[in-house]
């Protein structure tokens, strides 16, 4: 284990004792990335990738991970699915179950082989669910339990399907607004007991329900969300965002957490960042 201590504790007790945890992610490489369909309101098929620019700005994704000491699997790309460079969608792996994804559109469906096929690899037998789930784009861990999206793309039949399979609490979160159309656009956890969130990409209720769940979370504003700030990952201390999100960057400072930008432009242009790119095996 990795202890980083904060130098500064900005806000008092509570943010002197943000602890990084070495974690295990795996990313598959923008090879063959492209917009070539639209199926969410960031695409848009007149766009031009450069794809040399997509692998450069994801090598630096992958760097910022191992220098802070993780560990990085990659998956090998498939040519024909532009958009596997977003792994975190490939399943939800926790302790020894993986869960492998069920893509809510046709373009994507094929992933889910070539995900399956990484996990089998990896020694685990990948387990299916009968709606659709978009892995950890909208299955999130935080501690003992699971925040799981719904409304754009993983079907809320799918929760109870997931708590049964992974053998944790998940607690339904309805997504309103289509830019934000997975669970990880809109929210990101921080660690085991904070949150941070962009509260008007969620009903009144599921707000509610994260306030009750999550006094102390970040409330994120329209600014920083709106170049997916949230689609962020953190070992516990440090937090990889979005560059341009700079306003997230203090709260994350004066909460205690360090963030770490990566500019990750080409991969939005087919509506993921930082964490869409970054499948984490939670073990
Ligand atoms: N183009 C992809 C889609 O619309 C982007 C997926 C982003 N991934 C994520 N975890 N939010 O499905």
């Amino acid at each position: 284990m990795t202890i980083s201590p904060v130098a500064a504790a900005p806000d008092g007790d509570r943010t002197a004792s943000r602890r990084s945890r070495t974690r295990h992610y795996a990313m598959t490489p923008p090879t063959f990335f492209a917009v070539e369909y639209a199926i969410n309101p960031w695409m848009d098929t007149d766009t031009v990738v450069d794809t040399a620019l997509a692998l450069a700005q994801w090598e630096t994704l992958r760097r910022t991970y191992t220098d802070l000491g993780h560990t990085v699997d990659i998956i090998d790309p498939v040519a024909g699915l532009p958009d596997m460079v977003y792994a975190a969608n490939g399943g939800l792996i926790v302790d020894d179950t993986a869960v492998v994804a069920r893509f809510a559109y046709p373009q994507r469906a094929a992933e889910a082989d070539a995900y399956a096929a990484w996990m089998a690899a990896r020694g685990y037998r990948p387990a299916q669910t009968r709606h659709v789930n978009e892995g950890q784009g909208d299955l999130l861990v935080v501690g003992s339990m699971v925040l799981a999206g719904f409304g754009f793309r993983t079907d809320r039949r799918a929760h109870d399907e997931i708590a049964d399979l992974v053998g944790r609490p998940v607690i339904s979160l309805e997504l309103v607004d289509p830019r934000f159309y997975h669970l990880d656009t809109a929210l990101a956890v921080l660690d085991d007991t904070t949150i941070a969130y962009y509260p008007p990409a969620f009903t009144d209720e599921s707000r509610a329900t994260l306030s009750a769940l999550f006094p102390d979370a970040i409330e994120v504003g329209t600014a920083d969300a709106y170049v997916l700030g949230l689609n962020a990952v953190s070992d516990g201390c440090h937090v990889v965002l979005p560059a341009a999100a700079t306003g997230f960057a203090d709260q994350l400072v004066a909460d205690g957490f360090q963030p770490v930008g990566v500019d990750l432009s080409e991969l939005l242009k087919g509506g993921g960042s930082i964490k869409c790119c970054t499948l984490e095996v939670h073990s």
